[in-house]
């Protein structure tokens, strides 16, 4: 169950094969489809992870103690695989979501692999389940790693060991609405983060705290929930999974990266690959008021690519964009980004592996 038993199931693991498993791929959803290999790596006192390994895809075990189950000490990232035509596979900026989760892990005092271990790991997680790459254009292996404390604490402190783990799962769109516009409702009552919280970093515990509001928002017909922020209660933060960009008068804005906010590594992207289509991209606060007279409003995310918005309400109000049809701004981005992703436009950023 070591990386070497796995590297002698050729079947799976030779970089000629380009065989994918039998799945219906025209249907992917953002569901989980358990794969072959998942990757873990543990470090102990000496901040030093050692070295890591592939297993089969399966439970892990995990003290009741543990520091992540106890205090939510925990980190995860997300990035994708894509299949080329020629059958061989891209990463989109890897070594991206490794720093993100050095920044993170400072915050949550952890200690976080290298860039380079974090980049190798993912390189041979994908390899080792290769067969569930989706076939060019049928979506794409989307890639979790995790940094979990898991050794034992009882009093409130650091844990004494942490645990690196990788999975993968093959994906296609993230909302149910496929491609099609998502409606966002503007939350009025509860918060996603506040200054010198956790919100600027990819701890666990951000995602747990905006289910409830979500579940209220998708019982009442909408897709998700977009938060404004706790101070003012007037600005714009993000959707509960993804980054938000307004659309007024050709002019791109969105909301500016300072600790409340995801620093999304789409979000980044998309402000690099809509100034060199000539847009002017702000980063700064955008109100309330402002989504609510845009042109065009859409969403950026690693699991929701650019998706459109349709409609925005707020207090009661509902706003529809495009006549839900999906803007010329937002296809064209996403258009540029995912062809990039995909292999089909030279790399001039050096952004795939
Ligand atoms: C991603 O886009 O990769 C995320 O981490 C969001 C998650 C809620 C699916």
């Amino acid at each position: 169950s070591t990386i070497r038993c796995a590297v002698t199931e050729t079947s799976v693991y030779s970089k000629e094969s380009t065989e994918t498993v039998d799945l219906d791929w025209d249907n992917l959803g953002f569901g989980l489809v358990p794969t072959d290999y998942m990757y873990k790596m543990k470090c102990t006192q000496n901040g030093i992870f050692t070295e890591g390994e592939l297993l089969r895809y399966g439970p892990i075990e995990l003290s009741p103690s543990s520091g992540v189950l106890n205090y939510g000490q925990g980190l995860f990232e997300g990035l994708k695989a894509y299949r080329k035509e020629d059958g061989s596979i891209l990463l989109f900026r890897p070594e991206e979501n490794a720093l993100r989760m050095r920044k993170g892990a400072e915050r949550m005092c952890m200690p976080a692999p290298s860039v380079e271990k974090f980049v190798d790991a993912v390189k041979l997680t994908v390899l080792a389940n290769k067969r569930w790459v989706p076939p060019t254009g049928k979506g794409s292996l989307y890639i979790r790693p995790l940094l979990i404390g898991s050794g034992a604490v009882l009093g409130l402190s650091p844990a004494p060991e942490y645990t690196f783990l990788i999975f993968v799962s093959p994906v296609g769109n993230y909302f149910k609405e496929g491609l099609a516009p998502v409606n966002l409702l503007v939350e009025n009552e509860f918060h996603r983060a506040a200054p010198g919280g956790t919100g600027g970093v990819k701890t666990i515990g951000n995602y747990a705290s905006v289910l409830k509001a979500q579940k209220k928002a998708k019982e009442n017909g909408f897709s998700d929930v977009l938060y404004l922020d706790s101070t003012h209660k007037k600005y714009l933060e993000e959707v509960s999974s993804c980054n938000i960009f307004v659309v007024k008068n050709k002019v791109i804005s969105t909301p500016e990266v300072k600790g409340t906010i995801l620093p999304g590594i789409t979000r980044k992207s998309i402000i690099d690959v809509a100034l060199g289509q000539g847009y002017q991209v702000e980063e700064r606060a955008v109100s309330v008021d402002e989504v609510l007279d845009a042109d065009e409003v859409f969403c950026t995310g690693t699991a929701v690519v650019v998706t459109p918005v349709g409609s925005i309400t707020f207090l009661g109000r509902r706003v529809e964009y495009g006549n839900k049809g999906v803007g010329a701004v937002s296809q064209e981005l996403y258009s540029e980004l995912t062809r990039l992703q995909m292999g089909l436009l030279e790399d001039k950023m050096g952004w795939t592996m």
